[in-house]
C-alpha cells in the first residue's frame, strides 16, 4: 500500500480524491468485476476501483460493451463493493440505460442502492442528466474522448481529438460536464497535449487512459495490465506482470509507477 496510506484503511471519499488534485498526488485507479480482485486491489492501495462496462468484454466474452445490462452492472458492482475496504468504487451506467431523464436517475440508484456504487459513470455530454443525477445526491463521473459504447457510430477504437475542432469541441463538453456538477471526467484515447489542457482548466480530477501522464490520475482495465488477451494492444497498454513475479506485484507496480508519474511514459501516449 502506498506509504501515505500504511496506517489507515479509511474509506476513501470524493473529497480525498478532490484534494489529491489540489496537492498533486496522482490518482490510482483500476477496474474490478470481482470480489477477489477487489480485495487484493483494495490492499495494494488502488485508490478508485471502476466496475467498467469492460466486463462485456473481458469477463463475457462480448465483441463490445455495447450488449452488457443494468443487470450485470449491478452483479459485478456489488461483488466489487463488498470486497473493498478503502477504494472509492465507481459504476458505469451501460448503453442505453441513460438514454431519458427518467431512466438515468432510476438506473444510477440500482446502481448505488443495489450494485453498492459510490459514484456512476456515463459516456458522453449530456448535462442536464448530470445536474437532475447531482441534484439527487448522485456523484457522477463524466466520460470523454473515445467512447466505447458509440462504436457502431465510430467504426472503430481511434483516438479522438486530433483536430483542432474535435479537440475543441472534447474542451467545451469538459467545460459542460464540470459546470452541470460531475465530480469526475475520465478522458480515453486523447492527444496528451489536449488532456493537459483539459486538466488545467478544470477543478475536477480528470482521470486519463491513453491520454498521457498530465492527468490527475491514471486508469487501466485490470486484465490489460496482466496482459491476459493476446489480441492487438493499444498504445497506452503495458505489461505489468512482465516486469514482476505474481499478479500482486504487478498491480503494486502499477500504482507506484501511476503514483510517482512513471507511467505513462510518453512512448504510451499520443
Ligand atoms: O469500461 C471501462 O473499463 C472504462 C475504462 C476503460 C475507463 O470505461
Amino acid at each position: 500500500m502506498d506509504k501515505r496510506y500504511q496506517k489507515t484503511t479509511k474509506p476513501l471519499t470524493i473529497t480525498d480524491l478532490q484534494a489529491m488534485k489540489q496537492g498533486g498526488e496522482k490518482i490510482s485507479c483500476l477496474t474490478a468485476y470481482d470480489a477477489s480482485f477487489s480485495s487484493l486491489l483494495d490492499k495494494v492501495g488502488i485508490d478508485l476501483l471502476l466496475v467498467g462496462d469492460s466486463l462485456g468484454m473481458v469477463i463475457q466474452g462480448q465483441a463490445s460493451t455495447v450488449p452488457v445490462t443494468m443487470t450485470d452492472m449491478i452483479y459485478h458492482s456489488r461483488c466489487v463493493a463488498r470486497a473493498r475496504r478503502r477504494a472509492f468504487v465507481v459504476a458505469d451506467l451501460p448503453f442505453m440505460s441513460y438514454a431519458t431523464l427518467k431512466m438515468a436517475l432510476q438506473n444510477a440508484a440500482a446502481l448505488m442502492q443495489s450494485g453498492g456504487a459510490q459514484m456512476v459513470k456515463f459516456e458522453g455530454a449530456k448535462p442536464e442528466i448530470i445536474s437532475a443525477l447531482v441534484a439527487e445526491g448522485v456523484p457522477v463521473c463524466g466520460h470523454l474522448g473515445l467512447l466505447p459504447q458509440s462504436i457502431n457510430q465510430l467504426g472503430g477504437y481511434r483516438v479522438q481529438g486530433k483536430d483542432s475542432q474535435a479537440a475543441q469541441k472534447i474542451i467545451e463538453d469538459a467545460q459542460k460536464i464540470e459546470q452541470a456538477g460531475a465530480s469526475l471526467l475520465v478522458l480515453e484515447c486523447v492527444p496528451s497535449s489536449l488532456a493537459q489542457q483539459i486538466c488545467r482548466q478544470l477543478s475536477i480530477p480528470v482521470i486519463g487512459i491513453g491520454a498521457g501522464a498530465d492527468c490527475d490520475g491514471q486508469i487501466l482495465v485490470l486484465y490489460d495490465i496482466l496482459n491476459i488477451d493476446s489480441g492487438r494492444k493499444p498504445r497506452f497498454f503495458k505489461d505489468f506482470l512482465a516486469e514482476s513475479g505474481s499478479i500482486e506485484s504487478a498491480v503494486q507496480l502499477y500504482h507506484s509507477e501511476v503514483k510517482e508519474g512513471l507511467y505513462p511514459g510518453p512512448e504510451h501516449s499520443y
